[in-house]
């Protein structure tokens, strides 16, 4: 589509000296490593170290994914993201009867510390660093992994990795969310403080794009509802009584990379750019780690098809090259089969290739930021960060994040993206290779990874035996004191964590927060 970006903005044919207007590096830019973080947040960026390789998985029980982490990691994948199935990512527990059919599908199903152990059998939890989707029970899931750390003898101190713990978009876009936004934000902000204390190297939280995207928000719309998101988990620190630099320098950020790759890079740019800003000049941030927004991407799933599979492989090939060019931190390659079905250890291990291929047989890793200077580039940056920051402003006029998720403000506006997109593609005006141009008449036919359905009755048995061989009088005493922690305004994970090693399930300890806290129940707008 030519003459407009993705974010609407124009697009033109050329662009030169003088593009942007009024360009100065010294502001816009600054230098790598340097306020305000546009041409990436490392002096030396991929000169020195490349961005993390962290491969996105997880299915069955934890048996099954552990094997299938210890291959990520023979095969070259630099950190671990676990996929937890529906049930866990709702804080409920195998053997529930809403997750009948859902146990192990979409991630690896946790009931118990036992379930967690099992997880990260044979792996050195000192050395890797593990990303977690989770979201409402991300501090269950946290506290579970710290246990097994301590159990195998580790400082806590030592362990890296994030929790995506990011609940404001799960109203937005994605859909996992159990108590009301306030209690919520609350949950959040003691995970925050928890974490400064006995984690001071944990990311507390992955505030998420992807999601958004993946539901139809254009660039700007999905940096900017990100963003704003952002300032409200801030904002709900800092009423917590935290300090800013006690625990800003541990916010991450994650986002899509789609084929349009110059506004992509754009995008990345205007994002760190914006969050330098926001920082130092709303919150008075003053430690550099505070101000820097760093991020992990993952290749835009949406843009896979299901026709013609191995054209992904080209797409996701596009993608993570504009991640790349972008400055992320730590990059998730799509496997081409994923439209159809869950990926085939083949599909898994070429994502995983493509990632290598670029890290180390490219010239994208030899200087930083080689985009900088670029007329186009500069430009949409610029493009970008103004219609972000125009739509920060209409969340703002709508009393900020959280009131704007409430009157269902970020989502219509998603919707509306999504529903002009899906115009584009039916009339032909955005093409899609292999979907409305370039088809084939029929598909070569593709052998699918289906899931054992005898794995759910396991997990079920095995979480039942949990319960039976515990000291119930205890579990009940430990979750009670949980209840009373979130009644009142102590932090509520030193008690869920002896409720925790106690094998209290991830289902029970979230129940006893939803005893106190409720649920949501989305409005009109949902
Ligand atoms: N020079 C100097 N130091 C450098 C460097 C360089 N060039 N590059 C890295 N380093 C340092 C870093 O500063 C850091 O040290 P620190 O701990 O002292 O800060 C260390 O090396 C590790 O580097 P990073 O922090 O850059 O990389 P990580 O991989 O550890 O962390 C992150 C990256 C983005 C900050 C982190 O939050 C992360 O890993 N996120 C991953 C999130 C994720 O995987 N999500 C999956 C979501 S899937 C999903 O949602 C499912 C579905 O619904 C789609």
């Amino acid at each position: 589509m030519s003459g407009q970006t993705e974010s609407g903005t124009p697009f033109s044919d050329v662009y030169g000296p003088g593009d942007p207007e009024g360009f100065d590096p010294a502001v816009a830019l600054g230098g790598p490593g340097a306020f305000p973080y546009t041409r990436g947040v490392h002096p030396g960026m991929y000169t020195s170290r490349p961005w993390t390789m962290r491969q996105y998985a997880g299915f069955g029980t934890a048996a099954e994914s552990n094997a299938r982490y210890l291959e990520l990691i023979a095969h070259g994948t630099a950190g671990l993201s676990v996929a937890f199935d529906l049930p866990t990512q709702m804080g409920m527990d195998s053997d529930a009867a809403l997750a009948a059919g859902e146990v192990g599908k979409v991630g690896v199903a946790i009931d118990t510390v036992d379930d967690m152990r099992v997880l990260f059998a044979g792996i050195d939890l000192a050395k890797v660093s593990t990303s977690m989707t989770i979201n409402a029970p991300a501090a269950v899931l946290l506290l579970l992994y710290q246990l097994v750390a301590e159990e195998n003898g580790i400082d806590p101190a030592l362990l890296t990795g994030t929790i995506q713990n990011d609940v404001l978009k799960e109203y937005i876009a994605r859909g996992t969310y159990i108590y009301p936004p306030q209690a919520s934000l609350r949950l959040v902000g003691d995970t925050f403080a928890y974490c400064a204390q006995a984690l001071p190297r944990w990311n507390t939280i992955s505030i998420s794009g992807y999601h958004m995207a993946e539901a139809g928000a254009t660039p700007a719309q999905e940096i900017a509802f990100t963003l704003a998101n952002g300032i409200a988990y801030v904002e709900a620190a800092l009423a917590a009584g935290l300090e800013v630099d006690q625990f800003a320098p541990r916010l991450s950020f994650f986002f899509v990379s789609r084929t349009t790759v110059l506004e992509e890079v754009a995008k990345f740019r205007a994002a760190r750019r914006i969050w330098a800003h926001v920082m130092r000049d709303r919150f008075g941030a003053t430690n550099p780690r505070s101000q820097m927004l760093r991020f992990h991407t993952q290749t835009a799933g949406v843009q896979l098809t299901a026709q013609q599979p191995e054209l992904n492989l080209v797409r996701v090939a596009v993608q993570a090259m504009a991640a790349v060019l972008g400055g992320t931190q730590s990059l998730h390659t799509n496997s081409f089969d994923e439209a159809l079905a869950l990926p085939t250890p083949k599909a898994a291990r070429l994502a995983l290739r493509t990632q290598q291929v670029l890290a180390y047989e490219t010239d994208l890793t030899n200087t930083v930021d080689p985009f900088a200077g670029s007329y186009v580039v500069e430009s949409l940056t610029d493009d970008v960060e103004a219609a972000a920051l125009a739509l920060m402003k209409a969340v703002e006029d709508r009393g900020g994040a959280v009131a704007g998720i409430e009157q269902g403000f970020q989502k219509g506006e998603i919707e509306s993206s999504a529903y002009a997109i899906a115009q584009q593609i039916d009339d032909g005006e955005r093409v899609v290779v292999g979907v409305n141009r370039f088809t084939l008449d029929e598909d070569e036919p593709y052998d699918l990874v289906r899931m054992d359905p005898a794995l759910e009755a396991a997990q079920i048995a095995r979480v039942s035996r949990i319960r039976a061989g515990r000291d119930d009088v205890r579990v009940r005493a430990a979750l009670e004191q949980l209840k009373a922690a979130a009644r009142g305004s102590a932090n509520v994970l030193p008690p869920m964590k002896q409720a925790l090693s106690l094998r209290a399930t991830v289902g029970e300890v979230s129940d006893a927060l939803r005893d106190v806290w409720g649920v949501y129940r989305p409005s009109e707008h949902f």
